[in-house]
């Protein structure tokens, strides 16, 4: 019975914490831009997903996991 109300307040907490509960504040990721193109986005302090920039002609954003970062790279472009 406590263990359940601490529980439920610490849920709580986090949510209000997190208006957004979509990212990690300092995280990045793969978005569109405006007109549909691929982009990047950032994670701001806030949890919220803010667009960074497109990603140039001819190429398409991937997210590489070991350095937990988008790039830019031609649409047949592997990761080694
Ligand atoms: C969106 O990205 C595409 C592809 O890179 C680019 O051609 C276009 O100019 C960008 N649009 C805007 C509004 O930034």
């Amino acid at each position: 019975m406590k263990v359940f109300a601490i529980a439920a307040a610490s849920l709580f907490a986090l949510a209000s914490a997190a208006p957004n509960p979509g990212c990690q504040p300092g995280t990045y990721s793969c978005t569109t831009n405006s007109s549909g193109g691929p982009g990047w986005q950032t994670c701001d302090v806030n949890g919220q997903w803010v667009f960074s920039g497109s990603c140039p002609p001819n190429t398409v954003c991937k997210f590489y996991p070991p350095s937990k970062s988008p790039y830019c790279v031609p649409p047949d472009f592997k990761f080694p």
